[in-house]
């Protein structure tokens, strides 16, 4: 069934800055079709602008056979080399590579704590843990290590320690309970873990050691913990023999030790990223070394426009891919300096952000639209007492965005003037697909789009047959060619790879988001089109909510669908069928969400709980959550014709109109 779709806004807008780049969306779309001719010479011209150990013998090669792609083949590099030793001899050595902040602030709201580290600094605290790990903890190419750290520099350092030695590392976002860091540690077969006593968050201290005690109870690969002290607790738990202090194994270290950067081969994964999906458990996205490279250094250079002055202000946290890919590796592959901060955005006031901006002088801003959302809230004038005037380049990313909150961030901070676009791309695509590029050539910006496709990335929208829509029908996003920085497979699961990747549309990468497409050839990013939700841009696979509300004794089963919400773009609700012998209260929906928090994280908590006595589900008996989300965002059923029992259906519209009632009356009550 084909659905045309209302653009929710034509405007063009050329901006100010970077207009000597205008092209028309016509001229673009030749600069595009002219890339895919060719895409093997067109890539490989942009990874010769690389230093490569060892040049590649093959571009692009189908290994055993496709999906299974791998770039660069023959080709040898070392990402650490890359990030580091190159600029610092390449006349980088006392540039800042890192400006971090820390969250606590003193009485008048400046922070406590602000670390500058040159390339140089940075490349010998890479050097001297890669030394530690390698002679004290006995790593090698090929092995696995897990990263559960706060946003300190420690953290981009023990990745790069990883990578410059080949040792695949998978970080672990640090608002992840135990639970999920021992599922991720285990799959990883994680040899290794650097973690800290504790990090700070909107003030508080949160204590992560006492997590990684309480996931290594059930990580029994994990042989050592190294433990950065960034808050300077002293009731830490160190296990002998297994736990050890990073500032007493780096004490021995000479300080400008040098650790041969392994030459890997351009396939060797760099890292792990744990990701949700629609079945199972979180599925570990693996990254190659050379073809990620390649990505990050055109993704730097079109739609970061990179250029040797920047400041690189990207909000993400490293947990997550955009931290990797555009806090991390991309700018110091450009040899750009890039600003890490600790904490939350409102801390201790919400113009955080914009005070960090103004006191490093930020030229580029890389954020999300829960982000914007979030401060639109608390108004304007919390972002016109600082001056944002070196801002020249905005970008968002993790979601759709709406075009109030694009056209906000326009105004205030973009002054009317910069560029500003919404990126689109995954965890699966290593890093932007779908976007502006004003580093290249300036399309007219559309609030609310993502813009056209990069240079040799052949994307589409196509209808159920795999078949082009035409312009304005919503239809799946896929990707038609392999691309460097593609995911290489799911870590020990290459099966899952090719089943949730490449078998809906055999030899075409589907993404599992709905799009359409303009007249210029823009790309509008819709949202999910399976069930993963977007909460705040993080990214939630219903089903995972739904296991962790079944370990609940009282809970038979469960559906949980993502709802639209003002701010965080998304959020979660459950229904829930009780176990005989249990009574829906008030008490019970806040320990099903106790339970949830704890199993999965707090950024999984549910909006609502609704009880219900049966959900709607087909005959074989699978849930339909799509006719309950139907329900709760107002929308037509759709085909019924699988479902079991109607009654289902009206058991789940009374329990929402009930609950919509509830609110009714109490806003007349206020
Ligand atoms: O639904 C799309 C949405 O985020 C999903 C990927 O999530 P994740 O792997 O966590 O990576 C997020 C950061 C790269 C996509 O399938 N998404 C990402 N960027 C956008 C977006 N949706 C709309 N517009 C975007 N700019």
């Amino acid at each position: 069934m084909s659905v045309t779709w209302a653009l929710p806004f034509k405007e063009k807008i050329i901006p100010e800055v970077g207009k000597e780049r205008a092209v028309d969306p016509e001229e673009y779309r030749r600069i595009h079709a002219e890339s895919l001719k060719d895409i093997e010479s067109f890539w490989a011209n942009v990874a010769k602008e690389l230093e490569w150990f060892k040049p590649w013998d093959k571009v692009l090669v189908a290994d055993p056979q496709p999906p299974f792609y791998k770039w660069f083949v023959g080709g040898r590099l070392n990402a650490s080399y890359l990030t580091l030793d190159r600029n610092v001899k390449g006349g980088r050595k006392n540039k800042v590579a890192i400006i971090w902040e820390g969250e606590p602030v003193d009485q008048s709201g400046n922070p406590l704590e602000v670390r500058k580290l040159t390339y140089y600094d940075l490349w010998r605290e890479v050097n001297r843990l890669a030394y530690v790990l390698k002679n004290k903890f006995g790593l090698k190419k090929g092995d696995t290590i897990g990263i559960y750290m706060p946003m300190i520099p420690e953290l981009p350092i023990a990745m790069l320690a990883a990578a410059r030695l080949g040792v695949i590392f998978t970080v672990v976002f640090s608002g992840f309970t135990a639970q999920a860091l021992a599922d991720r540690l285990n799959d990883a077969e994680a040899k290794l873990l650097i973690t800290a006593d504790g990090g700070y968050r909107r003030g508080r201290v949160i204590r992560l050691k006492d997590v990684v005690d309480k996931a290594l109870e059930q990580s029994p690969t994990v042989k050592n913990v190294i433990v950065y002290r960034r808050v300077g607790l002293n009731d830490v738990n160190m296990v002998r023999g297994r736990d050890y202090w990073w500032h007493e194994v780096m004490a021995d270290v000479p300080p400008n030790v040098y650790v041969e950067p392994e030459p890997v081969e351009s396939e060797h994964p760099l890292y792990i990223l744990y990701t949700s999906g629609t079945t199972g458990k979180p599925k570990g996205i693996v990254h190659d070394t050379g073809g990620y490279m390649v990505l990050l250094h055109a993704t730097m250079k079109w739609v970061f426009d990179a250029r040797e002055d920047d400041i690189h202000f990207c909000t993400a946290d490293i947990g997550w891919v955009t931290g990797h890919s555009y806090i991390v590796f991309g700018p110091l592959l450009e040899g750009m300096t890039t600003i890490m901060f600790e904490g939350a955005l409102d801390y201790p006031n919400p113009d955080r952000w914009w005070a960090i901006a103004e006191r490093y002088g930020a030229t580029i801003l890389y954020t999300t639209p829960t982000g914007i959302r979030t401060l639109m809230r608390f108004g304007d004038e919390w972002v016109k007492k600082h001056d944002l005037s070196t801002i020249r380049l905005m970008h968002s990313v993790g979601e759709p965005i709406n075009p109030e909150a694009w056209r906000w961030l326009w105004k205030l901070v973009g002054r009317e003037r910069v560029p500003f676009g919404s990126t689109w791309w995954m965890t699966e695509t290593g890093g932007i697909l779908i976007s502006h590029v004003p580093g290249l050539a300036l399309v007219p910006l559309k609030p609310g789009t993502n813009g056209p496709p990069l240079p040799g990335v052949d994307a589409d929208v196509v209808d159920d047959n795999g078949n082009p829509v035409p312009p304005g029908t919503r239809g799946y996003l896929v990707i038609k060619k392999p691309w460097p920085g593609m995911l290489l497979t799911i870590w020990k699961d290459p099966d899952r790879y090719v089943k949730t990747y490449w078998s809906k549309f055999p030899g075409m990468f589907y993404a599992g988001d709905y799009a359409v497409k303009d007249e210029d050839g823009y790309f509008w990013i819709l949202g999910r089109a399976d069930e993963v939700i977007k909460v705040a841009g993080h990214r939630l696979g219903t089903y995972e909510l739904e296991s962790a509300l079944i370990q609940h004794p009282a809970v038979a089963e469960a559906a949980v669908v993502g709802v639209p919400d003002p701010v965080k773009g998304e959020v979660p609700v459950a229904y829930v069928v009780l176990r005989q012998g249990y009574q829906p209260s008030e008490e019970l929906k806040r320990e099903l969400n106790n339970t949830v928090r704890e199993l999965v994280g707090p950024i999984a908590t549910l909006a609502n709980v609704f009880f219900v006595t049966k959900l709607p589900k087909t005959r074989s008996g699978k849930i339909m959550r799509r006719l309950v989300k139907a329900v709760v965002t107002g929308q037509p059923l759709g085909d019924v014709t699988t479902l079991e029992d109607e009654a289902s259906v009206e058991e789940v519209k009374r329990a929402y109109e009930e609950f919509k009632a509830e609110i009714e009356k109490l806003k007349g009550q206020q």
